[in-house]
């Protein structure tokens, strides 16, 4: 079995017009012994990413806030795994890219059409690296947590049923390319191992200002909240995957908000006394640090000039776990302010989404080969809308302008919280 989803889909047709007729039909045996390994890490950026991300947050852990020797033990224990984690994926991802390549999954990149780059095969799908390091790490994390009790474990194995359920379903999409209106639900089923398992509170704290109004402090929603709970991982689920198409930014904004998450839970841990509240933030960590330290290392082969994109694989793996860690972690509501960029791309594709306007198969900007730079066009997504604002630019500015916003988006959400703290919750 060969499978074409790439070479045959729309998305590539122009691209692979410039290809002679017989490269369409390529074989698989062919595939290999033509395709040149894939370029190397560009290590020296990644490293000063990781640096930037990293550091105000192993800062909080170990020296601002007092924390409990087993728990700082049990996050440093997973971050040494995750450090791990990080040269496993960054090993395995070209061994497995000669191997998406030989069955031709693999694509064009859009915003270089009509260059030699344009025409060049990208392995697809590389998410699965970093899906299967990263369910390892968590599966093997289990035993040396030391600050387990006997219910964390019930729902932490539920968690990674469903982002193991996640990535399965983002990669048979790579290699099926599932019509849109059904991809949308598919996060749905993949949630299931979590709702069903979960047994934590399905209460919520009514904000101070509204007590009035609802009369209540605490609202129990029953299983509103666990539909609640389904939505969110649809949602942040889609929204990655729809926030995309640039050379690093369906991993870049997944670093960015994993570091926003991991100083968020640094300062809930440090700030409460309360062992189950500690606890849940701790959890959050336990699943934040792989995936933070997996993804750089898939950025570092997925940053500009890509030399492998990463599928709806990642983009379903990468939202599905930031759900899951909102969901446990018990703080959805600031996970949805750090995705404000994705939320305004959301709201900007609707009309698309909803069939209301027509959407292209690929809803990217239009890039002109003599300058290499890129002009806004007419979809909604905020991709195009910067273009639109800021003027045309090249592909790795917008990119990096995207993840600033994307930062800006995070510190905001520090700032709100600052400022409502104490008089909305
Ligand atoms: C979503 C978007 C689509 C966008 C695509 C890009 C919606 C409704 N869908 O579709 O508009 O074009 O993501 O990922 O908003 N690609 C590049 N450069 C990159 C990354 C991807 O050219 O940096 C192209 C490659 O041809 C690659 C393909 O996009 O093969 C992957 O597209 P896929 O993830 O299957 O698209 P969708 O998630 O369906
Ligand atoms: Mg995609």
């Amino acid at each position: 079995m060969t499978v074409r989803k790439r070479a045959s889909s729309e998305t590539t047709a122009a691209a692979a017009a410039q290809q002679p007729k017989s490269q369409e039909t390529t074989t698989a045996t062919s595939a290999t012994t033509t395709d040149p390994p894939i370029a190397p890490p560009k290590s020296g950026t990644i490293l000063k990413l990781s640096l930037l991300l990293i550091i105000p947050y192993a800062y909080l852990i170990l020296f601002h806030y007092r924390v409990d020797a087993d728990l700082k033990r049990s996050i440093l224990i997973n971050a040494g795994l995750s450090l791990a984690g990080f040269f496993v994926t960054r090993t395995m991802i070209p061994v497995a890219s000669s191997y998406v390549i030989r069955r031709s999954l693999f694509g064009y990149d859009i915003n270089k059409k009509g260059t030699p780059q344009g025409s060049v095969k990208v392995p697809e799908s590389l998410g699965i690296v970093v899906g299967i390091v990263f369910l390892v790490l968590a599966i093997l994390f289990q035993y040396f947590n030391f600050t387990s009790d006997s219910n964390w474990l019930v729902e932490y194995n539920a968690a990674l049923a469903s982002i193991c359920f996640m990535t399965l379903l983002g990669f048979v999409d790579d290699v099926l390319d599932i019509p849109w209106r059904v991809k949308l639900i598919l996060p749905s089923f993949a949630a299931l191992p979590l709702l069903m398992a979960y047994a934590g509170h399905t209460t919520i704290i009514i904000p101070k200002p509204l007590i009035p109004y609802v009369g209540l402090e605490v609202l129990d929603l029953g299983w509103i909240y666990k539909l609640y709970m389904g939505l969110l991982a649809v949602f942040c689920t889609n929204s990655i995957n729809i926030h995309a198409g640039l050379n690093g930014l369906e991993v870049g904004q997944t670093v960015v908000i994993a570091s926003a998450i991991l100083i968020h839970n640094a300062m809930q841990i440090g700030a409460s006394t309360d062992p189950e509240y500690k606890q849940a933030h701790a959890f959050s960590i336990y699943l934040v640090q792989p995936l933070l330290a997996t993804s750089l290392a898939l950025l570092s082969y997925n940053w500009y000039p890509s030399s492998v994109f990463v599928g709806d694989t990642y983009t379903y793996f990468a939202g599905m776990t930031m759900a899951v860690v909102g969901i446990l972690g018990h703080f959805s509501e600031t996970l949805l302010i750090f995705f404000i960029p994705q939320v305004l791309n959301f709201l900007l594709s609707l009309p698309q989404l909803s069939g209301y306007v027509k959407c292209p198969r690929h809803r990217l900007p239009r890039f002109d080969p003599q300058t290499g730079l890129l002009t806004g066009t007419n979809d909604g997504t905020v991709v195009n809308l910067f273009l639109r604002q800021f003027g045309r630019m090249s592909e790795k500015s917008l990119c990096i302008l995207l993840l600033v916003f994307q930062a800006i988006g995070c510190c905001f959400c520090f700032v709100l919280r600052w400022f409502l703290a104490g008089w909305y919750k």
